[in-house]
């Protein structure tokens, strides 16, 4: 039996496959009834209260939107500096304060691991929206349904992960919930960026295929899915090594006609210059479809872990 009440939520190695697929039912299920209403009634007097201390425009929005579309409300910080974390005050003692005022914590903060600490003493669920270049579970279910929703199913489906492999917590997230399908990875990336050897080790002995190559356009051939990410920049501390990174990938609507038909081409967002914007008028462009999604999935994440479905 799946139950979520009282969890945090802190990484993608926490769910196994009957776990994704309650998730993404419920998600699924919401996202029906928010068809014929804009907002439920299902976390009415319950506070969310969301502590960013690293910026975000989506998931600290679509967190707020999802509690208050499920009827409950909102409190919290969008910069550490208007926080007692400028004063000094640990995270630990951060958290056992706003556990005293709400009743679900969704967090991102610079710190692999940050979130994982914050459950240590938190009394109520810990959401983890980002911790550092670690883990990005609730982005994982959100892409994930995307997935499902744009391509029927996920199992047989071959995936391009392409981009900031090594610092994007985003990959790191979602090829925790994909392993758990049928599905061929293929990892593009440029040296300095591929995929930590840890990761790929460990998906190779669950059994998944993986193949590792710095060029996009091979991999749009074979590709069902193309993930594009971003050139995490400020996991850089040298600028220079940036700036000869930031362009490595650069997907184009050129690019993808010559892919194989009926790609499906997704982005946690923000982009910067990894996708022209030629390329958003295209059928199989799915990221702003993706955005909508982390509606739906942080509802059922929220809802799960306060019990109330
Ligand atoms: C991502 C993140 O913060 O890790 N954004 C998001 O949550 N949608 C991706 C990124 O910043 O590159």
């Amino acid at each position: 039996m799946v139950n979520f009440k009282g969890k945090h939520i802190l990484s993608g190695k926490q769910f196994n496959r009957e776990e994704i697929e309650h998730i993404l039912k419920v998600a699924s299920d919401l996202r029906e009834e928010l068809k014929s209403r804009p907002s439920l009634d299902l976390t009415r007097g319950n506070i969310l209260a969301t502590l960013f201390f690293e910026p975000s425009t989506r998931t600290r929005l679509s967190f707020e939107s999802a509690m208050l579309r499920l009827g409950g409300s909102v409190i919290g910080f969008a910069e550490a500096s208007t926080s007692s974390t400028a004063k000094g005050e640990s995270l630990e003692d951060t958290i056992l304060t706003v556990c005293q005022y709400a009743d679900v914590i969704a967090m991102r903060h610079p710190q692999i691991g940050s979130a994982e600490r914050a459950s240590r003493v938190a009394t109520v669920p810990i959401l983890n929206g980002g911790d550092g270049a670690g883990q990005h579970p609730t982005q994982a279910l959100l892409d994930i349904l995307t997935i499902k929703t744009e391509k029927g199913a996920i199992d047989g489906l071959t995936v391009a992960l392409v981009g900031d492999l090594k610092n994007g917590r985003t990959v790191h997230a979602l090829v925790e919930l994909l392993k758990h399908y049928q599905v061929e990875m293929i990892f593009v990336a440029p040296q300095e960026l591929r995929m930590p050897p840890e990761i790929t080790e460990s998906l190779k002995s669950f059994g998944v295929k993986i193949k590792e190559t710095d060029t996009l356009s091979s991999a749009l051939k074979e590709a069902d899915i193309v993930y594009m990410t971003r050139v995490q920049k400020e996991r850089f501390s040298d600028p220079s090594e940036y700036e000869k990174l930031k362009d490595a990938f650069i997907l184009n609507r050129a690019m993808v006609e010559q892919g194989k038909a009926g790609i499906t081409i997704l982005h946690p967002l923000p982009r910067v210059t990894e996708i022209s914007t030629d390329v958003d008028s295209l059928p199989g462009a799915a990221y702003f479809r993706q955005v909508r999604n982390g509606l739906y999935v942080r509802m059922a994440l929220i809802a799960l872990v306060l019990g109330k479905i």
